[in-house]
């Protein structure tokens, strides 16, 4: 059996970059034979960024009814709010004990912003939580608590998964093996999706496409991504451009090789937009139609997150018990 674990941050609405990185590649892998499959709403890690309740709770639906509509099953898989398994914080707390300070001062999100005070002349920890210090020992609990194998992810998390395989090490060092050490799962074209200015596509960007953004939009939003100014019958470049890379993250080879000859031939922009809008369209519009009629059942989602947090609090209460027993706490249960 391979155990396939990933999650999603419920700070925003889900955008291509998850899709791609994430919900597709794991969806897939949890339909392998000998596959069993974890997925989760990652509530927690969204109070790092976010003091809006009424957005983690949107994001929350947001990114269920996404999972639902790209075709998880809940029945074959666990799919569970991460917030349900209070045994997660618990685990948080004995990785905490074991995970090197040192390794989490280079971590890339909190080393990104201790450069940030820097560059502004400010003290160096001005405005960061001891939250987003700690989110890898959080993330680490996520993974090592369900012994995941494989996890499918894009490449910003991979450090993070490092880490994971570190804190776990340490602690099956001390205290005997308890933990699997996971791996990353990464998928090469569609590692590092990039959003409209060219950048990596991401919420704190604020240049994504949404999953499911109504068909217009998702138009208009295809013909805003930044191209160079070559004009119609100029040869175009492949590499480098953002309209090339997210066409290929939704193509076949063969479609991509022909879109690559198009680049070649001189394709006008606008054509080259009108292309990949309608590449996307005809994967996206039937998932969107689910989603949209799972958005409009909101208590049908909480009843399938419910019966996940109680298939998963299944495995993580026992786990808990042993590693209590191993670091020397009393038997709770
Ligand atoms: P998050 O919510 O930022 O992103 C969710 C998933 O989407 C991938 N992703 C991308 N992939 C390709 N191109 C992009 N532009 C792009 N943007 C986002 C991310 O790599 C991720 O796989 N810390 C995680 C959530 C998490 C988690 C976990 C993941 C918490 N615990 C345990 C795996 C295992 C995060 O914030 O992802």
């Amino acid at each position: 059996v391979t155990r396939v674990l990933t999650g999603i941050t419920t700070s925003g609405t889900p955008h291509l970059g998850n899709y791609a990185g994430a919900i597709r590649p794991a969806v897939a892998a949890s339909r392998q034979p000998g596959a069993e499959s974890f997925f989760f709403l990652a509530d927690y890690h969204a109070l790092i960024k976010v003091q809006d309740p009424a957005r983690v709770q949107r994001s929350t639906l947001e990114i269920a009814a996404s999972w639902l509509a790209c075709g998880l099953d809940p029945d074959q898989v666990w799919f569970y709010r991460q917030s349900d398994i209070p045994e997660i914080p618990e685990l948080t707390w004995l990785l905490t004990c074991v995970a090197g300070k040192g390794i989490l001062n280079r971590a890339h999100a909190y080393k990104a912003a201790v450069d940030k005070n820097n560059e502004a002349g400010e003290d160096p920890d001005a405005g960061i939580s001891a939250g987003l210090f700690m989110y890898p020992v959080l993330m680490a609990a996520d993974i090592l608590m369900f012994k995941a194998h494989s996890v499918p992810v894009g490449r910003d998390q991979v450090q993070h998964i490092e880490m994971a395989r570190d804190f776990g090490a340490r602690f099956n060092h001390l205290y005997g093996e308890h933990f699997v050490l996971p791996e990353a799962a990464i998928e090469e074209n569609v590692a590092t999706l990039p959003g409209l200015d060219g950048r990596k596509m991401s919420k704190s960007y604020d240049n994504t496409i949404p999953l499911f953004a109504p068909r217009e939009m998702l138009r208009k939003l295809v013909f805003s991504i930044v191209t160079d100014s070559r004009a119609p019958g100029e040869p175009k470049d492949t590499e480098g451009s953002a309209l090339f890379q997210l066409h290929q993250a939704f193509a076949t080879p063969a479609q991509s090789e022909q879109f690559a000859r198009d680049f070649a031939e001189g394709i006008a922009w606008g054509e080259a937009k009108q292309a990949l809008f309608e590449r996307l369209d005809q994967e996206l519009s039937p998932l969107r139609e689910k989603y949209e009629a799972l958005m409009a059942r909101p208590d049908h989602i909480e009843d399938v997150l419910r019966a996940g947090a109680a298939k998963a609090r299944a495995i993580a209460g026992p786990l808990m018990t042993d590693l209590r027993r191993a670091v020397g706490l009393r038997d709770l249960r």
